[in-house]
This record gives structure tokens, C-alpha cells and sequence, in this order.
């Protein structure tokens, strides 16, 4: 994000309609909205976008495996996202869908100028196709000579008539785009694979398919009734028609984006394909396009057949929207996969929320009302309390470049440093004792601190809390609003004389709220496995079910990286059988490839095959973690391949 703007334009990801919303689509949406009420917050002109992504096969099959027509069942899952976003409180100015009239018309629009000015051509397309991806890959992209390999499932040979964009025609200007913006896509490191991507090549994009009919048309003006577009073109030019595009063009006054917020595996289209497109169209370019990571479940990715996957809508009922929306921004940081716990959660409300501000906000009511008769004012805050004002307003004053480097996690950070200062002047400065010494104005000056760095705190926390921020701000007697930011943040305004208002604590323990509310789906297993554990005594076992796991030792024979993961390695290892076998391990932070080839490592060797971002994994190494590294286990002295362990 950036702010030498007056407009903010901020988008999701449009969502395929072919099945409800999990936690990975609430994370981006959640994502977007902080921004959204960040930018509105701050006084700027906001236009927050998302919707749903309605064409493709993908739908088509979904809808035909339930009996339906594929509008019927958009419609219904369209729906079901608007309402979530609605229940969330999501402050969207408009929700697209790609089966909008006006959207197919702007889709038409841009497809002619494209083809006008030579940017597209017709020919013949020979692939293969993932549907479940909406992606063409050539015969060695693909693993095993079959498998998609970004989702691992199975692809289809794809012969067909096929129009093309001269993608190739635009690598250099987009090398040239990526160098000259350095913020164009963030984070840095996945910006850096985009790089290396497009210097490997842009071959010419298909941008129509003969082979189904759940599409767009080509313009009339073309004349090629059975050829509908891809779906990637149609989806990312939603960004335009959203703004009316082809049709009415007064929001185009918002163009270009401020940021287009995606997850990690959909980053090549928005930092490729669309900027391409928009070279073709004369359009300028986005400013920011910023890849958040992976919400996984115990490591692994979420998906309906591994019955793993987190209901957003179950998560929010059990433990609090607000609170849900704090964990996601704070727990991991932007660009990084994150693991969803209920233990994290959880510790994340009693603690940070909890402890740290709830507790916060009893106190300065409490010692306010003990003391002062909930009258407080701020006249001597300064002579007694200038270095932690000071100190606060420090730290304000670095927050915004965290919001336009999307590091929210380190915005939240800052914000409760500002939190810990509050609390270690209470514990530092003991205004009850004050009383007791009948210093009653240093005591004021003390409970003043505290009420006007929570002023400060619930300001800058709206666009992630709103409703929990407006209570506090409720207790000193003011809205949040771009007013109040402007009197509290940029003119570092200090609160004038007021009767603080009591309110119910903000965070009750959260145990008690599990025992009263559902848990949600994935929550409940869980909690089913702890309890099988307990009965097995506590997480003894017998040494014949430590034997069930078979140790070996193997010699790495080949390592390397995984491209699009930042913590993979795929390794190659002998273990004395008839082929080498194939490892997927999460180690990149740790060992370089070359670290690795011929030495030895332990495996479990009798584990279940599985896929690991799309490669076959056929056993797991053992390593010790500590403080954040980690180290293999392995033999002391060199044993032959395939050598029992235990
Ligand atoms: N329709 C396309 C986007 C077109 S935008 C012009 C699409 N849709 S999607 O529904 O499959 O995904 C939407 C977003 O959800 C993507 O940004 C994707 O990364 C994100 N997520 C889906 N699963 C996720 C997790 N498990 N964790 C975090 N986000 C993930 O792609």
C-alpha cells in the first residue's frame, strides 16, 4: 500500500464458486478489509473489491456432479460467500460476479482492443490441462508425466482450436516493470521467483477454449461462436470491469489498484497475465500486488477429502469474529504459511487480548473509579510522563510503513509495545501507593497515561477490531473515526477532561466460552484425539508399538529445490532397495542441497505415500528442532543403506 495517494483501491481474489468458503479465503478477505478500513480510517477515498469467479470447467463439473445448471449452482454459492462476507462485517464497496452483464460486457470490450491491436491470434492448442488449477502446463512441467504440479491431481491432454495472447511479446517490459518498481510484488522473496519465472521464457497464453460452453463469448465483431474464454482472462479482468470498464467508466478513477491481495499459488497470474493484459490495454499498472501464504492443518494443506478443512463461519462462532480476525493478521507473518491450532487461538485471547489489553482497560476504569470518581484528565500527564508519551509516539510513527509493506503482523507488534509500556508504568509507578502518599496528581497523571495510550491503541486497532475498538473508545467518550485519528495519531492530541464509561470486560476467558458455543469441526477432532491419547496413558506406548514405525538409514543421492516453496527440498535417497526413493522434507530453511548429497539421514521408512505440494512423498527424515532450527539425525558413524534404527 501507499500513501502519497488521495484513493485507495484494494481487491481480494475473486472466489471460484465451486465450493463454500474455508479459513484460506476469510484469511484474504480479512486481509483486505483491515486495509480497507485502514485506508478509510486515514482519510482516504476507499474502494474495496470482491466477488466471485463464476466461469470455467471447474464450475461446470461441480455443478453437473449435483444435477444442477452451472448459473443455478453459482448462484447458490455466490450466495453463500456474500452472506459470510455479510455476517463478517466485510466492508466490500462491491461484490462482482464474473456472470454480471456488465462484467461480461467490459470482458468482450478488452478482448476486442487486445485482439485489434495484434495482441491476439488464432491457432492450435496441444496441453495439458488442470481443471482443477484452470491452468495449461507443458508435458515437462508436469510430475510423473501426468500430475498438475501445483495441486498434484491428475490433468487432461487438451487438443483444441485456441486464440492466444502474445504473452511473449511483454516479458521484457515486464522484467523492465519488476526492476523498475520495487514494490510491485511483495513479499520481496516471492517477487524474486516471479523474476526468475519470466526469464525463463514466456511462451504465448491460450486465451479460449472450444471444448465446453460455461463462459464468456468472444465479441460479435470477432464471429467465432464456439470458442468461450479462459478462465483467467475473464477472472482478472474484473479488477477493470468492477470500476466499469467497457461500460460506465466513472469509478475508473480508482484505477490503478492500490493492492491486489492473493494467496501465494495464484500469484503468477496477477504478477504475469494480468499486468501483460493491462500492457496490451494501455492501462497502468497496479502498484502493489502482495502474496500472502497457506493456512495449513497440522502441516498439511486443507482439503475436502482429507476432512481437515476449517469452517471460517464455525471458528467465529466458537471464539469471536474480532478475535478470530486478530489471531489470523497476528499469528503469521504475511507471505509465510501458517498452521491453524485451536491451542494458538486460544492462548492468542487470553493472552494478548486478554491479558494484555482487556486487563488494561479494567485497570484504568478501575483505578479511574477507585480514585478519581471515573473523572480523568490529562493536564499533568507530561510533567510526570513525557518518556513513555514520548516513547509511544515513537513507535506510532513507525507503524504506517508496516501497513504498506503488508506486514500487519509487525503493525499489530507495534501496537502492543505500545500495550507493554502501559502496563510496566502501572507496575512501575504504583499509583496506589501514590494515593497512600496522598500524591494524588501524580497518580492521575499515571491513570491519564494509561487512558490516553489506549486512545491511541483502540484508534489504530479499528480496521482490525471494529467493534471491540469502539467499545474501548466508548470508555473515553469518542467514535473512531478519520476525526479521531486525526486528533489522536496525527496531531498527537492528548484527551480532554472526561467521565470515563464503565463497560462489561471485553475478553471473558475463553474456556468458558468453548464450553457454551459449537466448537468447530476440525476443533472437536482434536479434541477426540487428545482424549484417545489420555486413555492411553498419557502418551505411553509399548515397545511393540514403537517398533510399528520402521527406522532406517538412508544416503541422500540427489537434493534439490522445490520451485514456489520456500520450505521444501525434495531429496532423492538410497535406502538398499530396488529404486531410490523419492523424500519431500520442509528443511530448505535449514540445509542447502548440496549440504545434503551423500550424507546420511534417518527415515521412516513404513510411511503412507502422500503428496507434498504436488511431488510424491515416500517417507519422512528425522531432525530435532530447537529455538527455531533444526538439525538431522544421523548416524554417528557411517552404516550401511537400509540399516535398522531402534
Ligand atoms: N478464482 C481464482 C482467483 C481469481 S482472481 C482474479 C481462485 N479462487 S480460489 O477460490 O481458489 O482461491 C481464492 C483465494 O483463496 C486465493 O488467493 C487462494 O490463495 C486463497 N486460498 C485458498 N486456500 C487457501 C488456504 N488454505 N490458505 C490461505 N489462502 C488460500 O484462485
Amino acid at each position: 500500500m501507499e500513501n502519497k495517494c488521495e484513493r485507495a483501491y484494494i481487491t481480494t481474489p475473486i472466489y471460484y464458486v465451486n465450493d463454500v468458503p474455508h479459513i484460506g479465503h476469510a484469511y484474504t478477505t480479512i486481509i483486505c478489509d483491515t486495509l480497507a478500513r485502514y485506508s478509510r480510517l486515514i482519510g482516504l477515498e476507499t474502494f474495496f473489491l470482491t466477488g466471485t469467479d463464476e466461469h470455467g470447467q471447474k464450475i461446470e463439473e461441480a455443478a453437473k456432479k449435483r444435477g444442477k445448471s452451472a448459473k443455478q449452482y453459482a448462484d447458490e454459492i455466490s450466495a453463500y460467500f456474500r452472506n459470510l462476507w455479510d455476517e463478517f462485517e466485510i466492508s466490500y464497496d462491491k461484490f462482482i460476479r464474473t456472470t454480471d452483464e456488465d462484467h461480461m460486457i467490459g470482458v468482450q470490450k478488452a478482448f476486442e482492443v487486445m485482439y485489434k491491436k495484434g495482441d491476439i491470434y488464432k491457432d492450435m492448442y496441444e496441453g495439458h490441462y488442470c481443471v482443477s488449477c484452470e491452468t495449461f502446463f507443458t508435458q515437462n512441467q508436469l510430475i510423473d508425466n501426468e500430475y498438475c504440479p501445483d495441486c498434484g491431481k491428475s490433468t487432461s491432454i487438451v487438443k483444441e482450436e485456441s486464440y492466444f495472447f502474445r504473452l511473449s511479446k511483454y516479458e521484457k517490459r515486464l522484467l523492465e516493470w519488476y526492476e523498475d518498481k520495487e514494490n510491485c510484488v511483495l513479499p520481496k522473496g516471492k517477487k524474486n521467483e516471479v523474476v526468475s519465472f519470466v526469464k525463463q521464457g514466456l511462451r504465448d497464453l491460450s486465451v479460449t477454449r472450444t471444448s465446453f460452453d460455461w463462459g464468456i463469448k468472444l465479441p460479435k465483431s470477432i464471429n467465432d461462436p464456439k470458442h468461450v474464454m479462459y478462465v483467467w482472462l475473464d477472472a482478472l479482468l474484473n479488477y477493470i470491469t468492477a470500476l466499469g470498464y467497457g461500460t460506465d467508466e466513472k469509478l475508473m478513477k480508482f484505477w490503478p489498484a492500490t493492492v491486489h491481495v492473493v494467496g501465494k499459488d495464484i500469484l503468477r497470474f496477477h504478477a504475469i497475465y494480468w499486468p501483460a493484459f493491462l500492457m496490451s490495454l494501455d492501462l497502468p499498472l497496479p502498484k502493489h500486488i502482495a502474496a500472502h501464504g497457506w493456512w495449513t492443518r497440522n502441516g498439511e494443506k486443507m482439503s475436502k477429502s482429507k476432512g481437515n478443512v476449517v469452517d471460517p463461519k464455525e471458528v467465529a462462532d466458537a471464539y469471536g469474529l474480532e478475535n478470530f480476525r486478530y489471531f489470523m493478521l497476528r499469528e503469521v507473518p504475511f507471505g509465510q504459511d501458517g498452521d491453524f491450532s485451536q491451542k494458538a487461538l486460544i492462548d492468542r485471547i487470553n493472552s494478548d487480548l486478554g491479558n494484555d489489553l482487556g486487563n488494561l482497560v479494567n485497570r484504568v476504569l478501575g483505578m479511574s473509579g477507585k480514585y478519581f470518581e471515573l473523572e480523568l484528565n490529562s493536564d499533568e500527564l507530561k510533567k510526570y510522563h513525557a518518556k513513555e508519551l514520548n516513547e509511544c509516539e515513537e513507535i506510532i510513527d513507525s507503524l504506517q510503513q508496516y501497513i504498506f509493506d503488508m506486514q500487519l503482523n509487525k503493525y499489530l507488534e507495534g501496537l502492543w509495545k505500545i500495550l507493554t509500556v502501559a502496563n510496566q508504568a502501572i507496575t512501575i509507578h504504583e499509583p496506589w501507593v501514590k494515593m497512600k502518599e496522598g500524591k494524588k496528581e501524580e497518580a492521575m497523571a499515571l491513570v491519564a497515561l494509561i487512558g490516553n495510550l489506549l486512545t491511541k491503541v483502540a484508534v489504530l486497532l479499528h480496521p482490525v477490531m471494529p467493534h471491540t475498538t469502539q467499545k474501548i473508545a466508548s470508555v473515553f467518550g469518542f467514535e473512531i473515526d478519520y476525526e479521531a485519528y486525526k486528533k489522536y495519531i496525527e496531531n498527537k492530541e492528548l484527551l480532554p477532561k472526561i467521565t470515563l464509561k464503565k463497560i462489561d470486560p471485553l475478553f471473558p476467558k475463553i474456556e468458558k466460552m468453548l464450553m457454551s458455543s459449537p466448537e468447530p469441526t476440525a476443533v472437536k477432532k482434536e479434541k477426540v484425539q487428545e482424549k484417545k491419547t489420555d486413555k492411553k496413558d498419557s502418551g505411553i506406548i509399548t515397545i511393540d508399538q514403537f517398533f510399528q514405525t520402521k527406522l532406517k538409514i538412508a544416503t541422500v543421492i540427489e537434493a534439490e529445490e522445490i520451485e514456489g516453496s520456500d520450505k521444501l527440498l525434495k531429496l532423492k535417497v538410497d535406502l538398499s532397495e530396488e529404486k531410490p526413493r523419492q523424500i519431500i522434507a520442509g528443511i530448505k530453511e535449514f540445509y542447502k542441497p548440496s549440504e545434503l548429497v551423500g550424507t546420511q539421514i534417518c527415515v521412516v521408512s513404513n510411511l503412507k505415500p502422500a503428496k507434498i505440494f504436488g511431488h510424491k512423498s515416500e517417507g519422512m527424515l528425522l531432525a530435532a528442532k530447537d529455538k527455531g532450527t533444526l538439525t538431522l539425525i544421523r548416524p554417528e558413524k557411517s552404516v550401511k543403506n537400509g540399516s535398522a534404527v531402534g
